[in-house]
């Protein structure tokens, strides 16, 4: 995600040079790592050229052009969605406008307007978001959800495990509930962990289900997407 780039030697990646960050006073050697890999990232530099608020766009366009994931005319929940890379994205291909919005948004994270699209100030825990992006979609069902959430690390690895899935798996029984017949659900999912049982309970309601990587995801990350169609109804 684009937090800005703050300092670094000097030198534009634009000129193919790598960018060094010195690590200065009071800056955490973690936040120099971060700050060197945003200034020599590609496609944080392609998104500040396109416009997008977030590198995170370049991986939804990336899984539309391999799954063909968004059309004219769908409706579109965002779960995640701050700072509102996919929502950009999504909007005019799916012709969302401020007199017809058919994208809603939700993420605890305070978002600019984007034209077309109904954001949502809310955690996505709180037991009454459900209602609040139905209600936001004006009582119809969705044609995608699409799930960017991840949840914040403790750095206990099996304390965070449980609360990544358990965010997941949330955002799939939240699809299951709101999709229209033939609806797809995109999820971030992340590697090692206890995805048998979300593959089943996927495979049990949608057509097809398949593990993808976009380029823009982060080789090292462990990051990757379930991207399920064909939701049964
Ligand atoms: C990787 S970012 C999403 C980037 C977005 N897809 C884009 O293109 O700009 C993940 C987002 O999930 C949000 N998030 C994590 N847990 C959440 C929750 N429980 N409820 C709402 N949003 C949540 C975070 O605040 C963060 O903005």
């Amino acid at each position: 995600m684009a937090k800005g780039t703050g300092q670094g030697s000097g030198r534009s990646t634009e000129s193919g040079l790598k960018v060094r960050v010195k690590t200065s006073k009071g800056r955490k050697i973690g936040s120099t790592l971060w700050l060197q890999r945003q200034l020599n990232d590609p496609y944080v530099a392609k998104a500040r050229a396109e416009g997008y608020r977030s590198r995170a766009a370049f991986k939804l366009i990336e899984l539309n052009d391999r799954y063909k994931l968004l059309r004219k005319g769908q409706r579109i929940v965002d779960l995640g969605a701050a700072p509102g890379g996919w929502c950009q994205v999504a909007a005019p291909i799916v012709g969302s406008t401020v007199e017809n919005p058919l994208i809603v948004g939700i993420d605890y994270l305070e978002m600019d307007p984007i034209d077309g699209v109904i954001l949502l100030q809310k955690d996505f825990n709180d037991e009454d978001a459900p209602a609040a992006l139905i209600a936001a979609l004006g009582g119809h069902k969705a044609d995608l959800v699409l799930s960017d959430m991840a949840a914040p690390t403790t750095g206990h690895r099996a304390t965070d495990h449980i609360r990544i899935m358990a965010l997941v798996e949330l955002a799939a029984d939240f699809a299951i509930q709101v999709l229209a017949p033939g609806g797809v659900f995109v999820t971030k999912v992340f590697q090692g962990g206890t995805e048998h049982e979300l593959l089943g309970l996927l495979k049990r309601h949608f057509s097809t289900t398949m593990h993808a990587k976009p380029p823009a995801s982060r080789a090292g990350s462990a990051e990757t997407y379930l991207v399920a169609k064909g939701f049964k109804g």
